[in-house]
């Protein structure tokens, strides 16, 4: 991680407009065409196998999603993902096996797996040596024999080698994303393509899974991860810590934090396990940032729902990673943050981690609304009075800059104000057509039909529908319409 991180990717406050231009700056610097730079490979025949039928095919390169080619892959759905890693801090060499347990949804001669860079040594497939190839992000696997469709397999890829963070058109502000080794340590940031940086994977936010996550570092590094720290074992001059994450999670959204860090452990909602990671040399306000987590996930469990996972945290990183992440029970934070973005990532454990975006088009689903929570807990501690000042701020701006519709923000201005600050304002609008009591009821009838699962933008138009007779013209405008609209209540 060095300076050129620096650059904001979530824009809280008055911030967010110099961050906006800054982007576009950056955008049109890099004259970047997304969707050229995207891998993408020709599926060829399959390689028959030996007793393969002729419905046994090849699994697709990807997961269509209308602003990346090439994320994902199809023929089958991933159960669950075993990572276990060596990690050679001084080297940066990982050293790694990931066991994937996968069910076929068709019969496979030959599926593909997301990796980037790192080297393959051995792929099994059902406990059986595979052939591979690669191609690109795309690590071909054409197993012995052919995978019946329905069927509950395994794969286990040991693989190695120098991580490095992998380029995003999404995310044109950062060098990559992925696997970042920094001075301080290693901390995993991979939104949106970068699960791939790190672990043999279908990298789409659609195929959600179980993981354990064992990782072996010398001493006396920590380790953070996802879920519930299961197991700590020493190793002589290294130490192994084994995290289980038991709620199905998006790819992205898995983590690996490697410091040496202060561990701060507590009880979150209903008495889960809650561990803060932070630098040992952070100061008293920057562990402050973090002293009303359960005041807010008890505001959030109020009104979105109960609070969604088993565990729940914060990574506090050395660096300033250029914004934070929402990863799943324990999001990661670049040093900087304040309480603000803790209620963002927070959130985000709710809409973006349980509730996931079918695809990336659909990201306002994430950051419209944790940028919205960002609002309500602001209304909550500062008053009704400030937060309207708040809005008018960002309408102001919108305005004047005439930000484009949430619903399709563009590749390059994925994680801009489209649905960082035009975001919000759809959900206000909805608010204040349907009132308070149809408005939470609707968030949380949100989380319900679409725990641990997906949500479309489609979806949810049709929710707010059913749930009201109100007019909700303003919010269908601010939502879709190519020009910023006039918001009167904010004029
Ligand atoms: N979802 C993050 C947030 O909470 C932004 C992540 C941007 N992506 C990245 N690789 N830095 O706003
Ligand atoms: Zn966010």
């Amino acid at each position: 991680m060095n300076s050129s991180l620096a650059s904001p990717s979530r824009f809280p406050g008055r911030g967010w407009f110099l961050a906006v231009l800054l982007l576009a700056a950056a955008c049109r610097a890099a004259g970047s065409d997304a969707s050229s730079s995207a891998p993408l490979v020709v599926p060829e025949p399959a390689g028959a196998t030996a007793d393969a039928p002729a419905s046994a095919t090849a699994g697709s390169h990807e997961i269509p999603d209308p602003y990346y080619q090439g994320l994902g892959n199809g023929g089958y759905d991933v159960q669950h993902y075993d990572l276990v890693l060596d990690v050679d801090l001084e080297s940066g060499v990982i050293e790694a096996v990931c066991r994937i347990t996968a069910r076929a949804t068709q019969d496979l001669a030959r599926f593909h797996l997301d990796l980037y860079g790192l080297d393959v040594d051995q792929v099994l497939v059902r406990d059986e040596e595979a052939s591979f190839e690669r191609e690109g992000r795309e690590l071909i696997v054409r197993p012995e024999r052919f995978l019946p469709a329905g069927e509950e397999f395994t794969v286990a890829v040991r693989y190695g080698g120098v991580p490095e963070p992998a380029p995003d058109p999404g995310v044109p502000f950062v060098p990559g994303v992925g696997w970042f080794r920094t001075p301080s340590g290693v901390y995993v940031v991979s939104e949106c393509s970068g699960a791939a940086s790190w672990f043999p994977c279908n990298d789409h936010p659609l195929d959600k899974a179980t993981y354990s996550i064992e990782v072996t570092v010398p001493k006396p590094y920590t380790v953070a991860s996802n879920g519930i720290l299961v197991e700590e074992r020493d190793a002589g001059d290294r130490r192994t810590w084994l995290w289980r994450a038991s709620d199905p999670m998006s790819t992205y959204l898995a983590t690996v934090c490697i410091a040496e860090f202060d561990v701060v452990v507590e009880e979150g909602p209903g008495g889960i396990p809650m561990r803060t990671y932070l630098p040992t040399d952070a100061t008293e306000e920057e562990r402050a940032v973090f002293a009303r987590t359960n005041e807010i996930l008890a505001f959030f469990g109020e009104r979105f729902g109960p609070y969604p996972f088993e565990s729940v945290g914060a990574v506090l990183s050395y660096e300033n990673l250029g914004g934070a992440l929402e990863t799943q029970t324990i999001p990661v934070y670049g040093r900087g943050a304040d309480e603000s973005t803790v209620a963002h990532e927070l959130a985000h454990q709710w809409f973006g981690d349980c509730v996931g975006p079918a695809n990336w088009q659909e990201l306002w689903l994430n950051e419209g609304f944790a940028s919205y929570a960002e609002q309500l807990w602001f209304e909550h501690t500062e008053g009704a009075e400030a937060a309207l000042e708040r809005g008018r701020g960002m309408y102001r701006m919108l305005r004047a800059a005439n930000v484009g519709p949430p619903a399709d923000p563009g590749l390059e201005q994925l994680f801009g104000a489209s649905v960082y600050v035009r975001g919000p304002l759809v959900l206000q609008a909805l608010r204040d057509a349907v009132g308070d009591e149809t408005f939470f009821a609707i968030l949380r009838a949100w989380v319900d039909r679409n725990h641990d699962g997906h949500g479309t933008t489609d979806a949810f138009v049709a929710l707010c529908e059913e749930s009201t007779e109100a007019d909700l013209s303003l919010f269908f405008a601010l939502l879709y319409d190519a020009d910023m609209p006039v918001v009167p209540s904010l004029e």
